[in-house]
This record gives structure tokens, sequence and C-alpha cells, in this order.
């Protein structure tokens, strides 16, 4: 399974770049606003996250008609040969989709929240859907099972489409979406942190030290 860092913040993507675990990087606009805040243009922001990332960035259009879209969706796949286009499923994104397809122009289908939704962006080109499973559970539905029921259907129908899951909170989306065969998944950099910790690994670790020093104290690796 492939893992996607959310976010558009250079720090966290070259903190997880370096840790050995970034795959590709999903951005939007929410995310390009708290970014741009800080100063940059979104020329500028969008450039070097596609330098500093070793893999597919998923980047969104803002426009919500199909002209407006195809037009952004060019100009963000000239930035870098691993741009991503990301369209909101809409009729008119579905058009788009098409469009882009037929360009080889890659899509990332976003804001999916039922499992023909996902079915339609496939057959449209879309390279990537992303479901949103964390606001799924934030209405009190069970986000995670349309992951399985996407699963079914691209199964049953040799569907190559990438399930690209999205809207993580906690580290039980990944562990079920590695469960299922989800593709991808893209996450916070905070779940990607919370994932590489365990109290057993600190305290393991600081009982074997604490043993290490009590025959060897502080001095020189006796090796
Ligand atoms: C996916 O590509 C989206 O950027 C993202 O996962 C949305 O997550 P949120 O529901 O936490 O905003």
């Amino acid at each position: 399974m492939k893992i996607f860092l959310d976010t558009a913040n250079i720090e966290e993507i070259r903190k997880t770049r370096d840790w050995g675990l970034l795959d590709g990087v999903t951005t939007n606009p929410t995310l390009a606003a708290k970014e741009l805040a800080k100063g940059l243009s979104f020329k500028d922001l969008v450039s070097q996250i596609l330098k500093e990332t070793p893999g597919p960035v998923s980047i969104e259009v803002v426009a919500t008609d199909y002209e407006g879209m195809l037009k952004q969706a060019l100009r963000i796949s000239s930035l870098g040969d691993n741009a991503v286009v990301k369209i909101p499923m809409t009729l008119p994104g579905l058009k788009t989709i098409k469009a882009l397809n037929e360009k080889r122009i890659p899509v990332n289908c976003t804001l999916i929240f039922n499992p023909l939704q996902a079915m339609f962006a496939a057959k449209a080109g879309a390279e990537y859907v992303s479901p949103f499973v964390g606001r799924l559970d934030d209405i009190g539905e069970d986000g995670m099972s349309i992951i399985d029921e996407i699963k079914a259907i691209f199964l049953n129908y040799d569907i190559k489409t990438k399930i690209l899951v999205a809207s993580i909170r906690n580290p039980i989306h990944v562990l079920r979406s590695a469960i299922i065969g989800a593709d991808v998944v893209t996450m916070p950099f905070d779940v990607i942190s919370k994932l590489t910790t365990h109290p057993k690994t600190d305290e393991g670790l600081q009982r074997f030290l604490d043993d290490w020093k009590k025959n060897f104290g502080e001095g020189d690796f006796p090796l």
C-alpha cells in the first residue's frame, strides 16, 4: 500500500520523505490556503511541493464548470511530470476527467462519498478515486465500509483505477485500508507520526539502554 501525505506543508513533506515513508502527496484548497497565508505564491508553493515529492502530487482545481476546470487542469499538469489533477465528483467533473484522460493527464477524482460515484469516476477515466472516510464517520456512517464496497466492485469488473483512501483521521483507518487492500492511503502528518510510535517500543528501548549502561557506563561503543 502506498503512503501519501495529505498536506501542503514543505517541512512535513521533507520529514516524511527522509523517513523513507513518502510515496506521494495530496493537497486541497483548504490545505494550500493554510500555507499561502505564510506569504508564498500558489505557483511557487505547488512547484516546491512537486520538486520535493518523489511521487505523484494531487493539486485541485477550484473552478466548477467544465471549461474552467479543464483550463486550470492544463496549467496544473504543465508544472511537473508528477502532477496529478484533482477534480471533484460532479457531472462537469466527469466530463473534465474524460477530456483529461484523452490527453493522458492523470486525474484524482475527489469528494467521493459512495461506491457508485467511485465506479463512475473510474469509468470516466480517473487514475485515482478518493473516498473521504473521516467525513462519513463524522456524520455517523461507517466510512470504511465504502472502501470495502469499492474494492469489491473494482475486483468484479477488473477496474484498474486506484483506491486512494482520504480523510483519514486515525491509525485504525490506515490498518483497515491495508487489510482491505486499498492502493493508497493519504494521511495527515500527525497520523503518520502516531503510526510510527508505541509506548512499549519506548519502554523497551529505555530498558535495553539502562542494562547496557550498568555494564559499560557511558563510554565509547566497544567494537
Ligand atoms: C484528500 O485528498 C483530502 O485532501 C483530505 O483527505 C480531506 O481530509 P479532511 O476530511 O480531513 O479534510
